[in-house]
C-alpha cells in the first residue's frame, strides 16, 4: 500500500503527477485556505504532507498526526513550522532554498524601483483620469543610482540584491548577525558595517532575515528613526521583522520616504493603515512568483517528501533527527 499524503493548497499538475507515482495523493486543488482544525483532521492519517507557509505545524497539531513522518514546506522561509515540535515528534521538516533567490533578489528590486520612483502613486492617479499634462515637479522621486544600499542580511537573497546593485553604480553596506567571509563581501562589493551605521546612512534599506523571536521587530520605531528622512525601506522577507504600526506612523508623518512591502504582520489580514498612505508600494507576497521558480519550489518540496518517506533522507532536511 501506498504512504497517504496530503498536499495542503493548489499545486502544477505534474508536480501532483510526480508524486501520485510514490503516494497515495490527497490534494486540495481548489485551493481552499485550510483552519488548524480542517488542517489537523485532513492531516491526522497522513504519512507526509506538503504545505505552503500559510499552514502552521505545531505541536497541537502533531499530537493528532500519529503517522506522520515529513512535512515539506513550499517556501525558503519556515517561521511557520515549530522545529522543536517536529524534533519531539520525529517528523522531518523540509523547506526549499536556493531556487527561488535569483527571482526574489528582482522582486526586491522591482520593489525599491517602484518605490523611489512612486510608480504605484502614479499609476493611480493616471488610471483616475488626472493627469492633465507634463510637469516640472510632478512624482519627483529618489534616484537609485550611486546611493547607498543597505541590506540587513546578507544571506544568499542579501547576495543577490547586493550583485544586481553594480549595475545602478551603489555603495553597498550590510549588518547581519555574522560577518561574512570576504568573498563574499569582495564578490558582492558590500562593506559590513554596524546596524546603526547602516540604518543613518543607506538610502535604501532592505531586508533580507528570516523571521525568528530574534528578528521580531528588527525595525521598529527607534530603528525607523533612525533612518534619513529621504530613506526608503523595503521588506520582502516576512512580516514580523517590521512592526507595521511603527511603519505606518512613520509613513504617514514622512519621517523616511517611502516603503516597498510584499509581506506584513498577520498575513493576510494585514493592517489596513497602509491603504491610505500614497508612500507605500504594497504587494501581496509575490516576491518569489515568477512560473518557474514557482514551479521549482513546488518540485524541490515534492522531491523533498519522496526521498524524506522513501530513504529518510531529503535533500533539504530542517532538523537531522
Ligand atoms: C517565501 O516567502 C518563501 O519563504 O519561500
Amino acid at each position: 500500500m501506498k504512504p497517504k499524503v496530503l498536499v495542503t493548497r493548489e499545486v502544477f499538475d505534474d508536480v501532483l503527477e510526480y508524486l501520485s507515482k510514490h503516494f497515495e495523493v490527497i490534494s486540495n486543488q481548489s485551493d481552499q485556505p485550510m483552519d488548524a482544525e480542517t488542517l489537523a483532521s485532513k492531516l491526522s492519517d497522513k504519512q507526509g504532507a506538503m504545505i505552503t507557509l500559510s499552514e502552521r505545524i505545531d505541536a497541537t497539531l502533531l499530537s493528532r498526526c500519529p503517522n506522520l513522518k515529513a512535512v515539506c514546506n513550499i517556501a525558503v522561509g519556515y517561521n511557520n513550522i515549530d522545529i522543536e515540535a517536529c524534533n519531539k515528534a520525529g517528523v522531518m521538516a523540509t523547506n526549499t532554498p536556493g531556487v527561488l533567490d535569483d527571482t526574489t533578489g528582482d522582486f526586491t528590486w522591482t520593489l525599491i524601483l517602484a518605490t523611489t520612483r512612486r510608480l504605484t502613486e502614479a499609476e493611480a492617479y493616471l488610471r483616475a483620469g488626472q493627469w492633465d499634462g507634463w510637469k516640472l515637479k510632478q512624482f519627483l522621486g529618489l534616484d537609485v543610482h550611486h546611493a547607498t544600499l543597505g541590506i540587513f542580511g546578507l544571506g544568499r537573497i542579501g547576495q543577490v540584491v547586493a550583485h544586481r546593485a553594480t549595475g545602478f553604480e551603489m555603495k553597498v553596506i550590510y549588518h547581519d548577525v555574522r560577518r561574512a567571509v570576504s568573498e563574499i563581501e569582495e564578490a558582492c562589493r558590500a562593506s559590513f558595517v554596524s546596524k546603526e551605521e547602516l540604518l543613518s546612512q543607506a538610502d535604501i534599506v532592505t531586508i533580507h532575515v528570516p523571521y525568528s523571536s530574534a528578528t521580531h521587530h528588527l525595525i521598529g520605531k527607534a530603528e525607523l528613526k533612525q533612518m534619513k528622512s529621504t530613506a526608503i525601506l523595503i521588506n520582502a522577507s516576512r512580516g514580523g521583522v517590521v512592526d507595521d504600526v511603527a511603519l505606518i506612523e512613520t509613513l504617514r508623518s514622512g519621517t523616511i520616504a517611502g516603503a516597498g512591502l510584499d509581506v506584513f504582520e498577520n498575513e493576510p489580514k494585514f493592517n489596513p493603515e497602509f491603504l491610505g498612505l500614497k508612500n507605500v508600494v504594497l504587494a501581496p507576497h509575490i516576491a518569489s512568483s515568477s512560473k518557474a521558480t514557482r514551479h521549482k519550489m513546488a518540485m524541490l518540496a515534492a522531491e523533498n517528501l519522496v526521498a524524506a518517506l522513501t530513504t529518510g533522507k531529503p535533500p533539504n532536511l530542517l532538523n537531522p533527527l
